[in-house]
């Protein structure tokens, strides 16, 4: 029988599904409401999370979701426990548990993520609560001299001491190493320093003793800056990205969910679909754990009003059955609504401080 981390690091990543990143933090949150003019408070936020976990019929493409503190101890209008909302649809409730990217010292301009002091009794309180998978988030930022060879060791070693604790407390660890897209750097700088970050996690990882079938990897897609002048088509995207983790994730990690990274919504699609039509060896499921790109049309559409509960619900299940049919290479241009516009606005893919 396969352990138990086994069978739930493979329900994540069953076929057609992904990961709903929703563990935006109370300041993150703010912001993002303020964009929109909605009041941020224990109470807006609680619905508008829960008007994402009850969307009718996405739990057909999303096989799990990231919280944040605040939202797994929340209850949904009926009174019951969010997380269980979720586990009742068949859908995995998860937790972000670090706290945060700080400023790393001896290396200016970059940082390490925190949070592992007291993370043994955090998990297990989590896992208590119904969470029954975690995330940390690592942030690389790229120039023409960084990332820092002490940047990627100092995170390389934090992600692994997460992983270990993760699957000591009966937990899914989803190691998320984020090369920016934030700069002016090409594809190919990506590329490398990608490639370079996803080496020295897994040699951490292994060093650790994470076991890799019990673990998902969620790294960003070779891209080129967002201040760069270099265009690259959907293809080109696919093609790199692809190329590089064959290179750097072993056979053995369960699953690859890809982070949208400040992507417009239905680019994000675009390249999940093309990377999951390449041909060649996949070893690993190929599917995503999208904050913004699934979030953003919803959030547009409710706008902080009861009244439109309902079409924020009906945006977030156009975005999870987009994004379930690129897990399988199915998605087009069609299945997309004619009158909703060029994707996701500028102004809030900017936000995300987590
Ligand atoms: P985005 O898809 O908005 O990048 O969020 C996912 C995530 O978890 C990044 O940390």
């Amino acid at each position: 029988m396969p352990h138990q981390l086994e069978s739930v690091a493979a329900a994540l990543v069953d076929e057609g599904k992904g990961i709903l990143a929703a563990y935006e933090t109370v300041p993150t949150l703010t912001k993002r409401f303020d964009t929109l003019g909605i009041q941020s408070t224990e109470q807006t936020r609680r619905n508008y999370r829960e008007m994402l976990f009850s969307s009718p019929g996405a739990a057909e493409f999303i096989s799990g979701v990231i919280m944040q503190d605040e939202t797994i101890r929340q209850r949904s209008s009926g009174g019951m426990p969010l997380a269980e909302v979720l586990s009742q649809q068949g859908v995995i409730p998860g937790i972000k548990v670090d706290t945060g990217a700080k400023p790393l010292a001896g290396s200016p301009g970059e940082t390490v993520t925190e949070g592992l002091d007291g993370l043994r009794d955090r998990l297990s309180a989590y896992h208590g609560m119904g969470a029954r998978f975690a995330k940390w988030r690592a942030v690389i930022r790229v120039t023409k001299t960084l990332p820092s060879s002490a940047c990627i060791a100092a995170n390389a070693q934090a992600l692994a001491r997460y992983g270990a604790l993760c699957q000591e407390q009966d937990l899914v660890p989803i190691v998320e190493p984020e090369v920016l897209m934030d700069g002016s750097h090409s594809i190919e700088r990506c590329d490398e320093a990608t490639g370079t970050v996803l080496q020295a996690v897994f040699r951490a990882l292994i060093e650790q003793g994470v076991a890799l079938e019990q673990m998902l990897l969620k790294p960003n897609m070779v891209l080129p800056g967002k201040q760069s002048a270099q265009s690259a088509s959907v293809q080109e995207v696919a093609t790199a990205t692809l190329r590089c983790l064959r290179r750097y994730v072993p056979a053995a990690v369960h699953g690859v969910v890809f982070l949208s990274g400040g992507q417009d919504d239905r680019v994000a699609t675009a390249h999940l679909n093309a990377i999951n039509r390449l041909p060649g060896p996949r070893p690993w499921r190929v599917s995503f754990s999208y904050g913004r790109a699934l979030q953003d049309s919803a959030l547009d559409a409710w706008h902080g009003r009861d009244e439109n509960l309902e079409v924020g619900r009906q945006a977030l299940y156009r975005r999870a059955r987009c994004n379930g049919a690129a897990c399988r290479g199915e998605y087009s241009d069609e299945m997309e609504p004619a009158a909703a516009g060029a994707g996701t606005p500028h102004h809030r893919r900017e936000w995300h401080d987590d």
